[in-house]
């Protein structure tokens, strides 16, 4: 059986979701997938560097008590070492997980500049490298020979941006909203139930939903990276987080909510680009009191939904989860799968 040799950069809750996943479907993932799953190197910033090409004890990795780095096991050192394991590891996939800044999307860029320059194939979630480079990378990747895969970056595991590329193509799509950040969306509807802002975002970080500084969240930053994301794959823009005009829920009160109610709406903060008939896009994260009836008023919690305008089909919604420390872990698995995919089909292509 063909086997992907992996390398984990950042071991905070997604890229542990996907450890996980590998370790206990174990072989049962391997025969749905096709292929075996090895991970060989993972680095992170408390936890420091691990190496091993046999493959590493994810058993035991996983299970480190508080405060012990993997300094502890072999192949193991107390401090972390990107680059190194970036660019030395026997993987031949690199997974970027790490906690990154989203304004200029670092350290995320440059791991992600470094695995693909290095000839390694790379899957991230983060969208700092998508939205603020992501012409750039791709770019790298294919004059490397490798695959940029990023289907996590919106809707987390939900597989829009693959839905938008294999399942749209023929329409014309010009225009794309949804509720994209599930931390605000659940703080929103906690809020109906007369729970305080602050209160709402605590539990939509114990929830793992939010961000590493939610205020991404709340202040609709989050989003504005994920409309980036949307226009430039889905429209074909070239736009950045300048283009997109943004307002995020903080100056939402309980009597703006409650005013909504009693006229049949509820607040929701909806991200969109669409394509004016010049040709401009036009892009914006703003928060709008939805009347019930509309398609997205009834998306609740951490569920995410786009809706495609397209000539032939009309408007088209897809909806799921939009966060959550499995389901974007199931991202990673599934860019992946697309990966190996990809790597067949072009091994197909020589014979
Ligand atoms: N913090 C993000 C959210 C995670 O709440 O949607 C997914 O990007």
């Amino acid at each position: 059986m063909n086997r992907h040799d992996i390398a984990l950069i950042g071991f905070g809750g997604v890229n542990r979701a996907l450890a996980e996943i590998i370790h206990t479907r174990g072989q049962d993932l391997s025969d749905e997938i096709g292929f075996e799953l090895r991970v060989v190197a993972i680095t992170d910033l408390r936890l420091g560097s691990l190496m091993r090409t046999e493959g590493i004890d994810l058993g035991t990795a996983l299970t480190l008590p508080d405060g012990v780095t993997f300094a502890s096991m072999p192949g193991g050192a107390a401090v972390p070492q990107n680059d190194f394991v970036i660019r030395s590891t026997t993987a031949d996939i690199v997974v970027e997980a790490t906690y990154t800044n989203p304004v200029d999307g670092e350290p995320a860029v440059s791991h992600v500049r470094a695995a693909l320059q290095s000839g390694k194939s790379v899957t991230t979630t983060n969208k700092g490298p998508v939205a603020l480079a992501g012409a750039e990378l791709n770019r790298i990747a294919v004059e490397h020979g490798m695959r940029f895969e990023y289907e996590g970056s919106v809707m987390s595991g939900t597989p829009v941006l693959s839905f938008a590329s294999r399942v749209l193509p023929g329409l014309r799509v010009s225009g794309v909203q949804g509720i994209l950040n599930g931390t605000s969306n659940y703080v929103l509807g906690q809020m109906e139930t007369g729970m305080t802002l602050a209160d709402a975002v605590a539990e939509a970080q114990a929830l793992g939903y939010a961000e590493a500084d939610p205020t991404a969240d709340i202040e609709g930053s989050d989003v504005q990276l994920k409309v980036v994301i949307l226009a430039n794959e889905i429209l074909g823009a070239n736009i950045t987080t300048a283009d997109v005009e943004r307002q995020g829920i903080s100056r939402i009160t309980p009597e703006d909510i409650a005013e909504a109610a009693a006229d049949g709406r509820r607040w929701k903060l909806i991200g969109a680009a669409r394509r004016d008939p010049d040709g401009r896009i036009i892009a914006t994260v703003e928060p709008v009191a939805l009347p019930l009836t509309h398609p997205l008023a009834g998306i609740t919690g951490p569920t995410n939904a786009v809706s495609f305008d397209t000539d032939l089909l009309g408007t088209v919604t897809v909806s799921g989860p939009g966060a959550g420390r499995t389901e974007t872990g199931y991202a990673l698995l599934s860019d992946i799968i697309a990966i190996d995919a990809h790597q067949r089909a072009a091994a197909e292509a020589l014979r």
